[in-house]
């Protein structure tokens, strides 16, 4: 298949040219924000988007500002997360202004951009059927136009949340060269970590993206009633050596970070004293430090 780079003419659609445009926009959004990090796993339901979203409110009670790209395309999850469902973007000729949540996070997504609950994204293809060959293409089109036609403002951070799939992170790296970092979700069980290794073989030694670190969700259970930690998952199952090296946190599963997730209830800020909360909150902290190293070495 040809790329639009090799059409002899473009209809009249100077695609070349827009294209072009839009990726001198992205990189004059970008000077405008001072660390990106990608929230990636590989492996699909490890919680990248709760990670995300709750790493996101952290971030922001520490007195940064914060944008999040949900980059899931077709499984949108962080509008209905942090609660701003309903939010209707407003189109300037800037460019479009993120939806804004409760305590300041701004977030993009293709959700804010869909008409009904249930409305799929179809990518516009001949047929349905052969939409998958457009997907990555078209993929990389949207999340090109969510960072670049957004009115970001300046930004400390700009988190990605990144779909399963070991192949997503190539199309970021593509978009943005000087990616700050990776931060990668795995949960204790065997299958998921094989699969996120091959993640972190993609980022460190294909991409050379730097890996902030590992973080280990659902690592455990903490009793409500008697603050007894259980193990989720068989003692077999325990974080391999090379993950356990570069561990940013364990998360244990709470039921109730769940219900904050339904509801769109910054869970951290409503629990901030929970087991969750607290690892969270030591994630968060090792990515600043990871980001204020690099700065001063940088002087
Ligand atoms: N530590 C946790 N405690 C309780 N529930 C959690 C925890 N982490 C994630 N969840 C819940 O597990 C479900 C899956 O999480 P999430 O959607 O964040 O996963 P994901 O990795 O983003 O999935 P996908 O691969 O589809 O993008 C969600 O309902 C989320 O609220
Ligand atoms: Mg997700």
């Amino acid at each position: 298949m040809k790329s639009y780079k090799e059409l002899p003419n473009d209809a009249g659609s100077n695609i070349i040219g827009q294209v072009t445009a839009q990726a001198d926009r992205l990189q004059k959004r970008l000077a405008s924000v001072k660390h990106t990090v990608a929230i990636m796993s590989g492996k699909g339901g490890v919680g990248k988007s709760a990670i995300a979203a709750n790493l996101a409110v952290a971030l922001t009670l520490r007195g940064n500002t914060v944008g999040v790209v949900d980059a899931d395309i077709n499984g949108p999850t962080l509008a209905k997360m942090m609660g701003v469902r309903n939010a209707t973007l407003e189109y300037t000729p800037a460019g479009v202004k993120p939806a804004v949540a409760g305590l300041g996070t701004k977030l993009i997504s293709m959700d804010l951009l869909l008409a009904e609950d249930d409305t799929p994204v179809l990518w516009n293809a001949h047929t349905q059927k052969d939409a998958f060959t457009w997907r990555s293409t078209m993929e990389v089109g949207a999340l090109r136009e969510f960072i670049a036609d957004t009115v970001w403002g300046e930004l400390d951070y700009l988190l990605l949340d990144l779909p399963p799939g070991s192949d997503r992170l190539p199309n970021v790296a593509e978009l943005i060269p000087n990616l700050g970092g990776v931060v990668v979700v795995t949960i204790p069980s065997e299958v998921s970590q094989l699969v996120v290794k091959k993640s972190v073989t993609m980022a460190r030694d294909v991409l050379k993206v730097p890996i902030i670190g590992v973080v280990e969700n659902m690592a455990f259970y903490v009793c409500q009633h008697c603050g007894e930690e259980e193990p989720l998952f068989s003692a077999d199952e325990t974080l391999d050596d090379a993950f356990q090296q570069v561990l940013l946190g364990s998360i244990p599963f709470d039921p109730r970070l769940a219900r904050c997730s339904d509801t769109g209830i910054p869970y951290i800020d409503e629990y901030p004293d929970t087991p969750a909360s607290k690892a969270l909150i030591q994630v968060t902290e090792k990515i600043q430090n990871f980001f204020d190293e690099k700065t001063q070495r940088s002087l």
